[in-house]
C-alpha cells in the first residue's frame, strides 16, 4: 500500500500508516493535483487545509481519500465519486471537545472572558467593583442550534445542564428530551444564542448573512464551531459594530487563517484559532481513525465513507 500524507499526523497515525505501507510526506506544500494523478499512490492523507475541487480531481489515480478531520467540504466528494475515488472523515471521535468549545464560547463571550483578562494583564484591576464588566446571563437564555447533529447533540445537552432553553432545526425529527425542533426564522429571532452546527455546503454558505443578522435580537450572540463561510463574515463585523447583535464566539473564519476586517478590533467578540478538537487525546483518536481508515480504502476494504450511495 502506499499512502500520500500531506502533513504527518500525530502518533499513533503514522505508525499505523508505516506498519501497512510506504508512506510518503513531502518537504513542502504539494501539487494535489500532480500527486493525484501520479498513480503512485492507492490513498492520500489529508488535512482539511487540502483542497481536492474538480480540477484537482480531473486526472486523479487514487482510491481514496482519508480526511484527518469531521468536515469533508475541502473535498468535491461529487467530483471523486465519478472517479471512484471513496472518501472518509473522522466523525464522533471529537464531538465533546467540539461542544466543549462551543459552549466556551457561549460563556466566555457572555461574560466578556477576554476583555476582563485583559484588564487584569493590564494592571487595571483596582478591587471589587458593582458595576465591573457586567455581562449578560447563560442560565435561563435560550440556544438555538442550527442544525441537530453529534456535537448540536453534544451542546445541548451541556446547555440544559446551565439551565439554558434548547430549541434546533433539524431535518429529522428531533427527539431529545428538553429540546425543541422549531424552524430556522423562528430559530433566528428567538435565539439570546445562535450556535452553528450545519455542514458547509453550497445551500449553508452564507446562512447567516446582513438579514439574517439584523432579525436576530440585539441582545444576541452568534456562536459559530462549525465552519467560517457559513456566516458572512464582513456582514457580522457591521453587525457588531453597528449593536444589531451583542456579540459573537467563534472558533472558525470564512477565509482562514485571515480575518475579515475590523473583526480583530471589536471587543464584544471571543476568537479561537479552530481549535474545537484540539485536545491531544482528541486528536490522537482522529490520528488512528484517519489512519485506519487510510488502510482500509487502500485495502479496499468496507468502511465508513461519505460518498453518495
Ligand atoms: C473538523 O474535524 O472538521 C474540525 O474542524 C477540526 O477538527
Amino acid at each position: 500500500m502506499r499512502f500520500f500524507v500531506t502533513t504527518p499526523l500525530p502518533e499513533p497515525g503514522m505508525t499505523l500508516l508505516r506498519e501497512a505501507g510506504t508512506v510518503v510526506v513531502p518537504e513542502r506544500s504539494p501539487d494535489l493535483a500532480a500527486v493525484c494523478a501520479s498513480g503512485e499512490y492507492d490513498v492520500v492523507v489529508a488535512q482539511l487545509t487540502d483542497v481536492f475541487d474538480a480540477d484537482v480531481l480531473a486526472g486523479a489515480r487514487l482510491r481514496g481519500i482519508s480526511n484527518y478531520a469531521v468536515g469533508y467540504d475541502n473535498i468535491d466528494v461529487v467530483a471523486a465519486t465519478r472517479r471512484g475515488i471513496r472518501v472518509c472523515n473522522t466523525p464522533s471521535v471529537l464531538t465533546d471537545a467540539t461542544a466543549d468549545v462551543a459552549m466556551l464560547l457561549i460563556l466566555a463571550t457572555a461574560r466578556r472572558c477576554v476583555e476582563a483578562d485583559a484588564f487584569v494583564r493590564a494592571g487595571r484591576f483596582t478591587g471589587w467593583e458593582p458595576s465591573l464588566l457586567l455581562g449578560g446571563d447563560v442560565s435561563g437564555a435560550s440556544l438555538g442550534l442550527a442544525g441537530f447533529g453529534r456535537i448540536a447533540r453534544a451542546v445541548a445537552r451541556r446547555a440544559l445542564a446551565f439551565g439554558m432553553t434548547v430549541r434546533c432545526t433539524s431535518r429529522r425529527p428531533v427527539d431529545e428530551p428538553g429540546v425543541e425542533r422549531v424552524d430556522w426564522d423562528e430559530l433566528v429571532e428567538r435565539s439570546d444564542f445562535l450556535s452553528l452546527h450545519v455542514p458547509l455546503t453550497a445551500e449553508t454558505r452564507h446562512l447567516v448573512d446582513a438579514s439574517v443578522l439584523r432579525r436576530m435580537k440585539r441582545s444576541a450572540i452568534l456562536i459559530n464551531t462549525a465552519r467560517g463561510p457559513i456566516v458572512d463574515e464582513r456582514a457580522l463585523v457591521e453587525a457588531l459594530r453597528s449593536g444589531e447583535i451583542a456579540g459573537a464566539g467563534l472558533d472558525v473564519y470564512e477565509d482562514e487563517p485571515r480575518l475579515a476586517p475590523g473583526l480583530a478590533d471589536l471587543p464584544n467578540t471571543t476568537l479561537l484559532p479552530h481549535v474545537g478538537s484540539a485536545t491531544r487525546s482528541v486528536r490522537a483518536k482522529m490520528a488512528e481513525s484517519c489512519a485506519r481508515n487510510a488502510i482500509a480504502l487502500a485495502a479496499g476494504d468496507a468502511v465508513r465513507v461519505v460518498n453518495p450511495e
